[in-house]
Protein backbone atom coordinates (compact mmCIF):
# COMPACT_ATOMS: atom_id res chain seq x y z
CA UNK A 1 0.00 0.00 0.00
CA UNK A 2 2.63 2.29 1.12
CA UNK A 3 5.01 1.33 -2.48
CA UNK A 4 1.58 2.11 -4.22
CA UNK A 5 1.07 5.59 -2.40
CA UNK A 6 4.94 6.53 -3.49
CA UNK A 7 4.37 5.26 -6.66
CA UNK A 8 1.38 7.61 -7.11
CA UNK A 9 3.22 10.80 -5.88
CA UNK A 10 5.89 9.92 -7.86
CA UNK A 11 4.05 9.86 -11.42
CA UNK A 12 2.42 13.00 -10.08
CA UNK A 13 5.26 14.97 -9.47
CA UNK A 14 6.72 13.76 -13.14
CA UNK A 15 3.59 14.09 -14.99
CA UNK A 16 0.92 15.78 -13.22
CA UNK A 17 -0.27 19.19 -12.98
CA UNK A 18 2.60 21.47 -11.47
CA UNK A 19 4.95 19.87 -14.20
CA UNK A 20 6.15 22.13 -15.95
CA UNK A 21 8.92 22.04 -18.91
CA UNK A 22 11.67 24.21 -19.98
CA UNK A 23 13.13 25.02 -22.67
CA UNK A 24 16.87 27.36 -23.52
CA UNK A 25 15.34 29.81 -26.10
CA UNK A 26 17.10 31.88 -28.82
CA UNK A 27 18.49 34.24 -26.17
CA UNK A 28 19.69 31.84 -23.62
CA UNK A 29 17.53 32.28 -21.93
CA UNK A 30 15.60 29.31 -20.01
CA UNK A 31 11.72 29.93 -20.05
CA UNK A 32 9.32 27.51 -17.72
CA UNK A 33 6.20 27.13 -20.08
CA UNK A 34 4.16 27.51 -17.26
CA UNK A 35 1.09 30.55 -16.93
CA UNK A 36 2.75 33.38 -15.57
CA UNK A 37 5.82 32.17 -14.37
CA UNK A 38 8.32 34.94 -14.16
CA UNK A 39 10.93 33.52 -17.08
CA UNK A 40 7.52 34.30 -19.24
CA UNK A 41 7.33 38.43 -18.18
CA UNK A 42 9.71 39.22 -21.45
CA UNK A 43 7.05 39.06 -23.47
CA UNK A 44 4.94 41.34 -21.98
CA UNK A 45 4.31 44.29 -23.77
CA UNK A 46 4.31 47.64 -22.23
CA UNK A 47 0.52 48.66 -22.13
CA UNK A 48 0.73 51.85 -24.47
CA UNK A 49 3.49 52.30 -27.41
CA UNK A 50 6.23 55.15 -26.66
CA UNK A 51 5.81 58.25 -28.53
CA UNK A 52 7.87 61.35 -29.53
CA UNK A 53 8.60 63.88 -26.89
CA UNK A 54 6.40 66.13 -28.80
CA UNK A 55 3.48 64.43 -29.79
CA UNK A 56 1.84 62.89 -26.39
CA UNK A 57 -1.08 60.99 -28.02
CA UNK A 58 -3.64 63.20 -25.82
CA UNK A 59 -7.15 62.33 -26.62
CA UNK A 60 -8.29 65.25 -28.78
CA UNK A 61 -5.23 64.06 -30.65
CA UNK A 62 -5.89 60.74 -31.37
CA UNK A 63 -10.30 61.38 -31.91
CA UNK A 64 -8.48 64.05 -34.50
CA UNK A 65 -6.05 61.35 -36.60
CA UNK A 66 -8.90 58.90 -36.18
CA UNK A 67 -10.80 61.10 -38.49
CA UNK A 68 -8.38 61.84 -40.68
CA UNK A 69 -7.14 58.35 -41.06
CA UNK A 70 -10.68 57.48 -42.50
CA UNK A 71 -11.39 60.04 -44.20
CA UNK A 72 -11.18 59.64 -47.52
CA UNK A 73 -11.11 63.66 -48.77
CA UNK A 74 -7.44 62.99 -47.76
CA UNK A 75 -7.27 61.50 -51.78
CA UNK A 76 -7.05 62.67 -54.85
CA UNK A 77 -9.94 61.17 -56.47
CA UNK A 78 -11.83 61.45 -52.84
CA UNK A 79 -12.60 57.87 -52.46
CA UNK A 80 -9.51 56.60 -50.46
CA UNK A 81 -8.31 56.67 -46.95
CA UNK A 82 -5.91 55.21 -45.04
CA UNK A 83 -8.29 52.77 -43.82
CA UNK A 84 -8.46 51.49 -47.50
CA UNK A 85 -5.80 50.06 -47.29
CA UNK A 86 -6.00 49.64 -43.40
CA UNK A 87 -8.75 48.15 -42.41
CA UNK A 88 -10.09 47.68 -38.72
CA UNK A 89 -11.82 44.60 -40.45
CA UNK A 90 -9.24 42.99 -42.04
CA UNK A 91 -6.56 43.16 -39.15
CA UNK A 92 -6.02 46.58 -40.10
CA UNK A 93 -4.12 45.67 -43.73
CA UNK A 94 -6.39 44.99 -46.59
CA UNK A 95 -6.93 40.65 -47.29
CA UNK A 96 -4.84 41.19 -50.44
CA UNK A 97 -1.90 40.00 -51.61
CA UNK A 98 -0.57 43.28 -52.22
CA UNK A 99 -2.16 46.95 -52.09
CA UNK A 100 -4.67 48.02 -54.31
CA UNK A 101 -4.26 52.07 -55.11
CA UNK A 102 -5.46 54.62 -56.94
CA UNK A 103 -7.57 53.54 -59.84
CA UNK A 104 -7.29 50.13 -58.50
CA UNK A 105 -3.67 49.78 -59.87
CA UNK A 106 -1.75 46.70 -58.05
CA UNK A 107 0.82 47.68 -55.88
CA UNK A 108 4.25 45.70 -55.59
CA UNK A 109 4.22 44.97 -52.16
CA UNK A 110 1.89 43.95 -49.17
CA UNK A 111 0.00 46.09 -47.31
CA UNK A 112 1.33 45.53 -43.65
CA UNK A 113 -0.90 46.02 -40.62
CA UNK A 114 -0.76 48.92 -38.61
CA UNK A 115 -1.75 46.91 -35.37
CA UNK A 116 1.56 47.73 -32.74
CA UNK A 117 3.15 49.08 -35.56
CA UNK A 118 3.94 51.84 -32.86
CA UNK A 119 5.99 49.72 -31.03
CA UNK A 120 8.40 49.40 -33.58
CA UNK A 121 11.77 51.47 -34.06
CA UNK A 122 11.24 51.27 -37.90
CA UNK A 123 8.67 51.14 -40.48
CA UNK A 124 7.82 50.04 -43.83
CA UNK A 125 8.69 46.45 -45.87
CA UNK A 126 12.24 48.24 -46.66
CA UNK A 127 12.52 50.52 -43.35
CA UNK A 128 12.71 53.72 -45.57
CA UNK A 129 10.50 55.41 -42.72
CA UNK A 130 11.47 56.06 -39.14
CA UNK A 131 8.52 56.66 -37.05
CA UNK A 132 5.02 56.94 -37.52
CA UNK A 133 5.29 60.73 -38.40
CA UNK A 134 7.76 60.25 -40.71
CA UNK A 135 5.61 57.47 -42.82
CA UNK A 136 2.04 59.52 -42.51
CA UNK A 137 1.80 61.56 -45.77
CA UNK A 138 3.93 59.56 -47.56
CA UNK A 139 0.69 57.32 -48.94
CA UNK A 140 -1.24 61.07 -49.55
CA UNK A 141 1.62 62.15 -51.55
CA UNK A 142 2.81 58.81 -53.45
CA UNK A 143 0.97 59.39 -57.14
CA UNK A 144 0.13 55.58 -56.98
CA UNK A 145 -1.83 55.37 -53.70
CA UNK A 146 -4.19 58.63 -52.60
CA UNK A 147 -2.41 60.82 -55.07
CA UNK A 148 -3.23 63.99 -52.93
CA UNK A 149 -1.49 67.62 -53.44
CA UNK A 150 -0.82 67.76 -50.02
CA UNK A 151 -0.94 71.86 -50.60
CA UNK A 152 -4.57 71.59 -51.63
CA UNK A 153 -5.15 69.50 -48.90
CA UNK A 154 -3.53 71.69 -46.02
CA UNK A 155 -5.81 74.53 -47.77
CA UNK A 156 -8.70 72.66 -47.82
CA UNK A 157 -8.48 71.37 -43.75
CA UNK A 158 -7.88 75.38 -43.49
CA UNK A 159 -11.01 76.59 -44.71
CA UNK A 160 -12.87 73.70 -42.97
CA UNK A 161 -14.85 74.89 -39.68
CA UNK A 162 -14.46 71.54 -38.08
CA UNK A 163 -11.16 71.06 -38.91
CA UNK A 164 -9.77 73.76 -38.21
CA UNK A 165 -11.13 73.82 -34.75
CA UNK A 166 -9.95 70.20 -34.01
CA UNK A 167 -6.66 71.01 -34.99
CA UNK A 168 -6.63 74.49 -32.88
CA UNK A 169 -7.65 72.10 -29.77
CA UNK A 170 -4.81 69.23 -30.32
CA UNK A 171 -2.43 71.45 -31.56
CA UNK A 172 -2.66 75.01 -30.75
CA UNK A 173 -1.00 77.86 -32.02
CA UNK A 174 0.29 75.58 -34.99
CA UNK A 175 -0.64 75.40 -38.48
CA UNK A 176 -2.23 72.70 -40.08
CA UNK A 177 0.60 71.41 -42.53
CA UNK A 178 2.49 68.26 -42.94
CA UNK A 179 3.79 68.18 -39.16
CA UNK A 180 0.45 68.32 -37.31
CA UNK A 181 -1.42 66.18 -39.26
CA UNK A 182 1.14 63.58 -39.77
CA UNK A 183 0.91 64.07 -35.58
CA UNK A 184 -1.95 63.37 -35.41
CA UNK A 185 -2.43 60.34 -37.46
CA UNK A 186 0.56 58.92 -35.76
CA UNK A 187 -0.74 59.84 -32.33
CA UNK A 188 -4.02 57.61 -33.14
CA UNK A 189 -2.19 54.79 -35.23
CA UNK A 190 -0.52 54.50 -31.68
CA UNK A 191 -4.03 53.33 -30.16
CA UNK A 192 -4.29 50.61 -32.90
CA UNK A 193 -2.76 47.90 -30.03
CA UNK A 194 -2.70 44.30 -29.55
CA UNK A 195 -1.46 43.46 -26.38
CA UNK A 196 -4.14 41.09 -24.89
CA UNK A 197 -4.90 38.17 -26.87
CA UNK A 198 -5.15 34.43 -25.41
CA UNK A 199 -0.45 34.62 -25.15
CA UNK A 200 -0.92 37.92 -23.03
CA UNK A 201 -3.51 36.54 -20.36
CA UNK A 202 -1.13 33.61 -20.59
CA UNK A 203 1.84 34.90 -19.82
CA UNK A 204 -0.18 37.58 -16.80
CA UNK A 205 -1.17 33.64 -15.08
CA UNK A 206 -4.36 32.69 -16.50
CA UNK A 207 -3.86 29.07 -17.31
CA UNK A 208 -6.47 28.16 -19.28
CA UNK A 209 -5.97 31.17 -21.54
CA UNK A 210 -3.67 28.74 -23.77
CA UNK A 211 -4.19 24.83 -24.88
CA UNK A 212 -1.81 22.38 -24.62
CA UNK A 213 -1.32 22.50 -28.04
CA UNK A 214 -0.60 26.02 -28.57
CA UNK A 215 1.65 25.93 -25.55
CA UNK A 216 3.74 23.45 -27.54
CA UNK A 217 3.26 26.04 -29.91
CA UNK A 218 4.76 28.43 -28.33
CA UNK A 219 7.59 25.69 -27.36
CA UNK A 220 8.56 25.32 -30.87
CA UNK A 221 8.70 28.74 -32.50
CA UNK A 222 11.10 30.00 -28.98
CA UNK A 223 13.66 26.56 -29.81
CA UNK A 224 16.30 27.65 -31.60
CA UNK A 225 16.69 23.30 -31.59
CA UNK A 226 13.50 23.17 -33.23
CA UNK A 227 10.99 25.76 -35.02
CA UNK A 228 13.89 28.35 -34.39
CA UNK A 229 10.97 31.59 -35.22
CA UNK A 230 12.21 34.01 -31.89
CA UNK A 231 15.68 34.03 -33.98
CA UNK A 232 13.88 36.85 -35.78
CA UNK A 233 10.58 37.44 -34.31
CA UNK A 234 12.26 38.01 -31.03
CA UNK A 235 10.56 40.41 -27.84
CA UNK A 236 7.11 41.10 -27.00
CA UNK A 237 5.92 42.41 -30.21
CA UNK A 238 7.42 39.24 -32.02
CA UNK A 239 10.14 41.26 -34.26
CA UNK A 240 13.79 42.04 -33.88
CA UNK A 241 13.12 45.15 -36.06
CA UNK A 242 15.84 43.83 -38.41
CA UNK A 243 15.83 42.84 -42.46
CA UNK A 244 16.38 39.09 -43.55
CA UNK A 245 16.20 36.91 -46.64
CA UNK A 246 13.80 33.83 -46.52
CA UNK A 247 14.08 32.64 -49.57
CA UNK A 248 10.47 33.45 -51.14
CA UNK A 249 9.68 32.20 -54.68
CA UNK A 250 9.28 36.30 -56.13
CA UNK A 251 13.27 36.36 -55.48
CA UNK A 252 13.93 33.91 -58.05
CA UNK A 253 12.27 35.98 -61.06
CA UNK A 254 13.92 38.03 -63.18
CA UNK A 255 14.46 41.95 -61.54
CA UNK A 256 13.31 41.15 -58.05
CA UNK A 257 12.38 43.93 -55.39
CA UNK A 258 15.75 44.12 -53.44
CA UNK A 259 13.76 45.04 -50.36
CA UNK A 260 15.74 46.82 -47.67
CA UNK A 261 19.30 46.74 -50.17
CA UNK A 262 17.58 49.64 -52.28
CA UNK A 263 18.06 51.82 -49.17
CA UNK A 264 21.42 50.26 -47.91
CA UNK A 265 23.30 48.30 -50.53
CA UNK A 266 25.31 45.55 -48.40
CA UNK A 267 24.78 42.80 -50.34
CA UNK A 268 23.47 40.49 -47.24
CA UNK A 269 20.63 42.85 -47.97
CA UNK A 270 19.29 41.92 -51.03
CA UNK A 271 16.09 40.94 -51.12
CA UNK A 272 15.76 40.99 -47.30
CA UNK A 273 12.58 42.28 -45.85
CA UNK A 274 11.42 43.92 -42.54
CA UNK A 275 10.65 41.19 -39.78
CA UNK A 276 6.88 42.05 -39.11
CA UNK A 277 5.06 41.32 -35.87
CA UNK A 278 3.64 37.91 -35.71
CA UNK A 279 0.85 39.22 -33.72
CA UNK A 280 -2.82 38.89 -34.88
CA UNK A 281 -1.29 36.96 -37.54
CA UNK A 282 -4.43 34.72 -37.75
CA UNK A 283 -6.22 38.28 -39.10
CA UNK A 284 -4.27 39.48 -41.27
CA UNK A 285 -3.67 37.02 -44.16
CA UNK A 286 -2.00 36.51 -46.94
CA UNK A 287 1.58 37.08 -45.80
CA UNK A 288 4.78 38.63 -46.78
CA UNK A 289 5.83 41.19 -48.64
CA UNK A 290 5.00 39.64 -51.94
CA UNK A 291 1.41 37.96 -50.54
CA UNK A 292 2.83 34.60 -51.15
CA UNK A 293 1.55 32.56 -48.54
CA UNK A 294 -2.25 32.23 -48.21
CA UNK A 295 -2.55 30.61 -45.14
CA UNK A 296 -0.87 30.22 -41.80
CA UNK A 297 -0.30 26.44 -42.77
CA UNK A 298 0.79 27.65 -45.91
CA UNK A 299 3.38 29.89 -44.42
CA UNK A 300 4.55 27.44 -42.09
CA UNK A 301 4.96 24.62 -44.99
CA UNK A 302 7.28 27.34 -46.55
CA UNK A 303 9.45 28.22 -43.65
CA UNK A 304 9.95 24.36 -42.72
CA UNK A 305 11.24 23.68 -46.03
CA UNK A 306 13.36 26.45 -45.69
CA UNK A 307 13.15 28.68 -48.32
CA UNK A 308 12.77 28.03 -51.80
CA UNK A 309 15.42 30.57 -53.30
CA UNK A 310 18.61 30.00 -51.91
CA UNK A 311 20.46 32.54 -53.27
CA UNK A 312 21.36 34.85 -50.57
CA UNK A 313 19.11 33.11 -47.71
CA UNK A 314 19.65 34.45 -44.44
CA UNK A 315 21.56 31.97 -42.27
CA UNK A 316 18.97 32.02 -39.64
CA UNK A 317 16.78 29.97 -42.24
CA UNK A 318 17.32 26.21 -42.13
CA UNK A 319 14.91 22.65 -43.53
CA UNK A 320 13.03 22.16 -40.15
CA UNK A 321 11.71 19.69 -41.26
CA UNK A 322 8.64 19.88 -38.96
CA UNK A 323 5.74 17.03 -38.52
CA UNK A 324 2.15 17.71 -39.35
CA UNK A 325 1.56 17.67 -35.90
CA UNK A 326 4.45 20.24 -35.07
CA UNK A 327 2.94 22.47 -38.11
CA UNK A 328 -0.59 23.00 -36.52
CA UNK A 329 0.59 23.50 -32.70
CA UNK A 330 3.04 26.50 -34.16
CA UNK A 331 -0.43 27.47 -36.04
CA UNK A 332 -2.14 27.23 -33.07
CA UNK A 333 0.56 29.62 -31.25
CA UNK A 334 0.18 32.08 -33.90
CA UNK A 335 -3.83 32.07 -33.60
CA UNK A 336 -2.90 32.53 -29.16
CA UNK A 337 -1.22 35.78 -30.51
CA UNK A 338 -4.88 36.85 -32.12
CA UNK A 339 -8.20 38.68 -30.77
CA UNK A 340 -11.32 37.41 -31.49
CA UNK A 341 -12.93 39.40 -33.95
CA UNK A 342 -13.90 42.90 -32.35
CA UNK A 343 -16.54 45.91 -33.40
CA UNK A 344 -15.28 48.78 -34.35
CA UNK A 345 -16.62 52.32 -34.28
CA UNK A 346 -16.18 54.09 -37.24
CA UNK A 347 -15.70 58.31 -36.43
CA UNK A 348 -17.67 61.05 -37.69
CA UNK A 349 -15.98 62.92 -40.18
CA UNK A 350 -16.54 66.70 -39.97
CA UNK A 351 -18.42 68.08 -42.64
C1 LIG B 1 -3.26 51.99 -51.51
C2 LIG B 1 -3.07 51.29 -50.27
C3 LIG B 1 -2.56 52.08 -49.11
C4 LIG B 1 -3.05 53.26 -48.59
C5 LIG B 1 -4.20 54.10 -49.09
C6 LIG B 1 -2.26 53.53 -47.41
N1 LIG B 1 -1.33 52.54 -47.22
FE1 LIG B 1 -0.08 52.36 -45.67
N2 LIG B 1 0.91 50.90 -46.62
C7 LIG B 1 0.55 50.35 -47.83
C8 LIG B 1 1.62 49.51 -48.33
C9 LIG B 1 1.60 48.70 -49.62
C10 LIG B 1 2.67 49.61 -47.39
C11 LIG B 1 4.04 48.95 -47.48
C12 LIG B 1 4.85 49.71 -48.53
C13 LIG B 1 6.33 49.42 -48.49
O1 LIG B 1 6.83 48.96 -47.47
O2 LIG B 1 7.00 49.69 -49.50
C14 LIG B 1 2.18 50.47 -46.32
C15 LIG B 1 2.88 50.75 -45.15
C16 LIG B 1 2.36 51.49 -44.10
C17 LIG B 1 2.95 51.59 -42.79
C18 LIG B 1 4.20 50.88 -42.31
C19 LIG B 1 3.84 49.65 -41.52
C20 LIG B 1 5.02 48.76 -41.22
O3 LIG B 1 4.84 47.78 -40.49
O4 LIG B 1 6.13 48.99 -41.71
C21 LIG B 1 2.15 52.44 -42.05
C22 LIG B 1 2.35 52.85 -40.61
C23 LIG B 1 1.09 52.88 -42.91
N3 LIG B 1 1.23 52.26 -44.14
C24 LIG B 1 0.12 53.81 -42.58
C25 LIG B 1 -0.70 54.43 -43.54
C26 LIG B 1 -1.40 55.68 -43.33
C27 LIG B 1 -1.34 56.54 -42.09
C28 LIG B 1 -2.11 55.93 -44.48
C29 LIG B 1 -2.95 57.13 -44.81
C30 LIG B 1 -2.33 58.43 -44.74
C31 LIG B 1 -1.84 54.80 -45.37
N4 LIG B 1 -0.96 53.93 -44.78
C32 LIG B 1 -2.43 54.64 -46.62
C33 LIG B 1 -0.67 50.53 -48.46
C34 LIG B 1 -1.46 51.66 -48.25
C1 LIG C 1 15.49 34.79 -40.52
C2 LIG C 1 14.49 35.50 -39.76
C3 LIG C 1 13.13 34.85 -39.60
C4 LIG C 1 12.82 33.60 -39.09
C5 LIG C 1 13.78 32.55 -38.57
C6 LIG C 1 11.38 33.49 -39.13
N1 LIG C 1 10.84 34.63 -39.65
FE1 LIG C 1 8.87 34.97 -40.01
N2 LIG C 1 9.35 36.64 -41.05
C7 LIG C 1 10.62 37.16 -41.20
C8 LIG C 1 10.62 38.19 -42.22
C9 LIG C 1 11.82 39.01 -42.65
C10 LIG C 1 9.30 38.25 -42.72
C11 LIG C 1 8.83 39.10 -43.91
C12 LIG C 1 9.50 38.54 -45.14
C13 LIG C 1 9.02 39.05 -46.46
O1 LIG C 1 7.84 39.38 -46.59
O2 LIG C 1 9.86 39.08 -47.39
C14 LIG C 1 8.52 37.27 -41.94
C15 LIG C 1 7.15 37.06 -42.05
C16 LIG C 1 6.41 36.25 -41.21
C17 LIG C 1 4.98 36.24 -41.10
C18 LIG C 1 4.04 37.08 -41.95
C19 LIG C 1 3.59 38.34 -41.32
C20 LIG C 1 2.87 39.22 -42.30
O3 LIG C 1 2.23 40.13 -41.81
O4 LIG C 1 2.97 39.05 -43.53
C21 LIG C 1 4.63 35.30 -40.16
C22 LIG C 1 3.24 34.94 -39.69
C23 LIG C 1 5.86 34.69 -39.70
N3 LIG C 1 6.92 35.31 -40.34
C24 LIG C 1 5.96 33.63 -38.81
C25 LIG C 1 7.14 32.92 -38.60
C26 LIG C 1 7.22 31.60 -38.00
C27 LIG C 1 6.04 30.80 -37.51
C28 LIG C 1 8.54 31.25 -37.99
C29 LIG C 1 9.16 29.97 -37.53
C30 LIG C 1 8.72 28.78 -38.21
C31 LIG C 1 9.28 32.35 -38.57
N4 LIG C 1 8.40 33.33 -38.95
C32 LIG C 1 10.66 32.37 -38.71
C33 LIG C 1 11.74 36.74 -40.51
C34 LIG C 1 11.87 35.47 -39.95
Amino acid sequence: MKRLTLAIAALLACCGAHAATTVTDTDGHVVTLEAGHASLQKWRLPAAPPFPEDNEPTAVRVELGKKLFFDPRLSGDGNMSCASCHNPLLGWSDGLPTGKGVKSMVLDRASPTVINTGYNNIQMWDGRKKSLEDQAMGPMEASVEMNMDTQKLFKWLNGHDGYRAEFQRAYPGKPIDADTVSKAIASFERTVVSNSAPFDQWVAGKKDAMSAEQVKGFALFIDPAKANCSACHSGPNFTDNGFHNLGLASFGKENPDMGRYAQRPIASLKGAFKTPTVREAANTAPYFHDGSAKTLEELVEFYSKGGLVKTNLSKSVKELKLTKEEVGQLVAFMNALSSPPQAFVLPLLPR
